[in-house]
């Protein structure tokens, strides 16, 4: 009970103090040019990419915004301080782009650094806050991510250099999603809320089990911080990229959608297989990210013997999405999920559901037990209860 309030107390508190731009709901949804691209970006990769979020349904299922990562900048005029893009791979402009995008019924995202240069040693947006959210606005961008390489010559804290381009974002008087990258350094989920729509917990993804479990374990420390319109932000999906099974890229989708993370697509979708569109784009595992309470999962039992998890967190229907996952490689396991742990009673009655497989098996009384859990497979699971 006690636990209860506290919780209440923390969710009432998240929401007061969020950053008041009437963004981020939700988890943010679409796709960035980071993890597959790296700095080999164009106008016509990002025209491209649009048209296949609309093809692929990709868009149909949430992914909307289309955001360009590093390199897309190549200096500042000398004059005016404007930023200009690089001629030769975006030739258009990015006005052109944002409208392209934004002709498809897609958002237009792009990239900065709260340092003298961003990672990729393009200009950075420190001491030009004001004329870079300028010209995003005018450029009709929604979106903006914004890193935190080459701050050392600033001399100023973190708080202070994302605060400057928070408001300099305000003062366009365009909303415009506000994307935290200062990798997790400085624990941003416990004081960025009035600052951006998300933050970042953790250093960068790669396209590896083990990096992407570092993340997500790290990210489900600050569970409790996350709320609508501020979520942790654990990086970009990798699924589709070609370093991990599909087994462990559903349950790579799995977490991060039960940990309410972005689900940004960090793969080339102008190709996609089967099998990755179908990860992608199952829309009760989608459901349970979007979900409007926005309350985050977290890990709520770890067997260290046998090396699995159970993973809850409850949905706006009063119902509680549940993943058993077994983080053992080699073997198959049986993992068992027990209703008190999810503040039920050992005599509860619960309806569940496999999401992966909009299935339902059945109802059970005081647990429930997934058997024949693949090594670094999941079940993601809901639970609905029918009789305390
Ligand atoms: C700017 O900040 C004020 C005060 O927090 C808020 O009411 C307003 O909606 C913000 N505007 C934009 C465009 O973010
Ligand atoms: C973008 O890159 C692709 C492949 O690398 C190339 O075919 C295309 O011409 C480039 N477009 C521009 C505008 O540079
Ligand atoms: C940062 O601090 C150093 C040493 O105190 C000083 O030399 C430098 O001018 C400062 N840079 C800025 C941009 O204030
Ligand atoms: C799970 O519930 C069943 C009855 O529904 C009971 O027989 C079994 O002992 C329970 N297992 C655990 C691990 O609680
Ligand atoms: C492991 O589980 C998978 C399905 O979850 C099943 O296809 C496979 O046959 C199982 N392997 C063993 C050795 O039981």
């Amino acid at each position: 009970m006690l636990f209860i309030i506290a919780f209440a107390v923390l969710i009432s508190f998240n929401s007061i103090y969020s950053l008041d731009n009437g963004l981020g709901k939700t988890p943010q949804m679409g796709w960035n040019s980071w993890n597959h691209f790296g700095c080999s970006i164009n106008e016509t990769i990002i025209h491209a990419t649009a048209d296949a979020l609309i093809a692929t349904g990709l868009a149909q299922a949430g992914y909307t915004y289309v955001n360009v990562d590093d390199c897309w900048a190549s200096s500042r005029d000398q004059t005016t301080n404007y930023i200009i893009p690089d001629p030769i791979g975006f030739p258009s402009g990015m006005a052109s782009l944002a409208d392209y995008v934004h002709s498809r019924g897609l958002l237009f995202g792009l990239y900065s650094d709260a340092g003298i240069e961003t990672c990729a040693g393009r200009p950075g947006s420190y001491g030009y806050e004001d004329i870079d959210a300028q010209i995003y606005a005018q450029w009709k961008v929604d979106y903006l991510k914004y890193d935190n390489c080459y701050a050392g010559p600033t001399n100023k804290t973190i708080k202070e250099r994302y605060e400057r381009m928070r408001d300099a974002l305000n003062r366009t008087g365009r909303p415009i999603f506000y994307s935290a990258c200062e990798w997790g350094e400085m624990l941003p989920a416990i004081w960025f809320r009035a600052i951006a729509n998300s933050w970042r917990t953790t250093s960068d993804i790669s396209d590896h089990w083990i990096s992407m479990l570092l993340n997500i374990d790290i990210n489900d420390l600050f569970a409790n911080f996350a709320a609508p319109h501020g979520f942790n932000d654990p990086d970009m999906l990798e699924v589709g990229n070609g370093g991990m099974t599909s087994t462990e890229y559903r349950t790579h989708m799995s977490l991060w959608s039960i940990a309410k993370a972005p689900l940004l697509i960090g793969c080339d979708v102008r190709q996609l297989s089967q099998e990755t569109l179908e990860i992608l784009t199952n829309s009760e595992v989608i459901a349970v990210n979007q979900d409007s309470l926005g309350i985050q999962g977290q890990k709520i039992r770890i067997d260290l013997e046998h090396d699995t998890e159970v993973w809850a967190g409850p949905l706006a229907d009063g119902s509680k999405a549940v993943l058993a996952f077994n983080r053992a490689h080699i073997i198959n396991q049986t993992i068992s999920v027990s209703f008190p742990d999810l503040g039920w009673k050992s005599t509860s009655r619960v309806k569940v559901r496999d999401l992966w497989l909009h299935q339902d098996l059945g109802e059970f009384q005081g647990n429930y037990t997934a058997f024949n859990i693949e090594s670094h497979g999941a079940q993601l699971l809901k639970m609905t209860l029918i009789t305390l």
